[in-house]
């Protein structure tokens, strides 16, 4: 079974398939693509030792030859550094205009392989292997790459969309636990932003998902791509509704720059901590009833998630701290910061107009809380 998300931007069109078993058939899927039988892709240590093999039998299968370049995983791998062996490793390849890269990985490998595609030979194509959760339902689609800056996260980047996004349900197989998790947090941010129903579907089958149920995986990767197809059609680069995916993310920004963006807090759990805190200063605010955060936070401790500061190992900075670290965000507009607040589940909306007081009480108070 293979679900296929249409993502209609005009002139750069493409499509998600999403299903089992579509490394092995990546040759049949792509080959219609390119102008001659070759294709470099760039991975990660981990993933190429799992899936690798997989995939050059899946293009050898249509007569397609693979070179690939192997970096080392983690975020510092997102760095000039390695866009650099990226970039000269592709021109070593003789990488032309006409041909497509393929990042197979996470969202790291993405947005790495992504950005080296946007600006070699001033912008070749791209395909999207996305082999984690987080970068099935998120990274791979809509066009955003980069890297990180020494002064921050994803400070660098283009965008350029993907030609083709290949969702191989099968891999997420080989996740660990937390890693297939943080990847979760992203899923259950589009039920929280816009969709309840697509929530109350995750509360009744999120258990059965995680636990590696193949028909429950398409389900959600589908609706979570496309929600996000949906948002990027109708807001590319950003000047508006595409902020909504941020639900969270301002308060996680600052969490992560607080944990040094390492293993004691990945990106997804960070998103979870912050759509909580979001719902929670949502309620504060006025703007929504106590049963919002509460089923939030109900549905993610379920889930065996991080939910709350407490939940966060280690020394946190005080709340003035964290607020400043927030004042660092892209999403910072002519120095104000901007929260996505939400009416109730599924009812997310973007907004400059949030006391500062009245956040740093809500920091303050879940700090103590730890
Ligand atoms: N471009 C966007 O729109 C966008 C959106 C959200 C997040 N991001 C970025 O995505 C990154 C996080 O992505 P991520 O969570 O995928 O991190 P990641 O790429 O580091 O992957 C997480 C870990 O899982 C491993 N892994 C990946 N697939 C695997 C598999 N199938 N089996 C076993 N191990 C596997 C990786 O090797 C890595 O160790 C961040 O840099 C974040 O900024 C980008």
């Amino acid at each position: 079974m293979m679900e296929t998300v249409h993502v209609g931007l005009e002139g750069r069109e493409y499509d998600i398939h999403i299903g089992p078993g579509l490394l092995a058939k990546s040759g049949a899927l792509i080959g219609p693509m390119l102008a001659r039988k070759q294709v470099c892709v760039v991975t990660d240590e981990n993933v190429a030792a799992l899936h690798l093999e997989t995939l050059r039998a899946g293009l050898a299968a249509d007569g397609i030859a693979m070179e690939a370049l192997v970096l080392p995983a983690g975020e510092s791998t997102k760095s000039w550094a390695y866009l650099e062996q990226t970039v000269e490793w592709l021109l070593s390849q003789r990488v032309e205009r006409k041909d497509l890269v393929v990042a197979l990985g996470g969202g790291v490998i993405g947005d790495l392989t992504g950005f080296a595609a946007a600006i070699l030979r001033r912008g070749v194509g791209f395909v999207q292997i996305p082999t984690s959760l987080l970068a099935q339902v998120d990274s791979s689609v809509g066009g955003k790459t980069g890297i990180n800056s020494p002064l921050g996260k994803n400070l660098v980047g283009a965008f350029h969309q993907p030609r083709l996004v290949l969702a191989d349900i099968d891999v997420l197989g080989t996740l660990t636990l937390r890693d297939f998790l943080a990847g979760y947090g992203e899923v259950v941010k589009y039920g929280m932003l816009g969709d309840a129903n697509f929530f109350e579907w995750l509360e009744a089958q999120g258990p059965a998902l995680a636990a590696g149920d193949e028909a429950a995986r398409i389900a959600a990767v589908k609706r979570s791509c496309e929600m996000k197809a949906e948002i990027v059609m109708r807001d590319e680069t950003e000047q508006g509704d595409r902020a909504l995916l941020n639900l969270g993310h301002t308060f996680c920004h600052a969490l992560e720059a607080a944990t040094g963006y390492g293993d004691r807090l990945l990106h997804g759990e960070g998103v979870a901590v912050g759509c909580a805190l979001a719902f929670e200063l949502s309620m504060r605010l006025g703007l929504c009833a106590q049963e919002a955060p509460s089923r939030v936070r109900e549905h993610l401790r379920a889930m065996g998630m991080k939910v709350d500061l407490k939940d966060i190992e280690g020394d946190l900075p005080d709340a003035d701290v964290l607020l400043d670290l927030m004042g660092q965000d892209k999403k910072v507009v002519d120095g104000q910061l901007r929260f996505i607040l939400a009416r109730g589940i599924g009812e997310a909306f973007v907004t400059a107009d949030v006391p500062r007081d009245v956040v740093r009480q809500l920091l303050h108070e879940e700090l103590e809380r730890r």
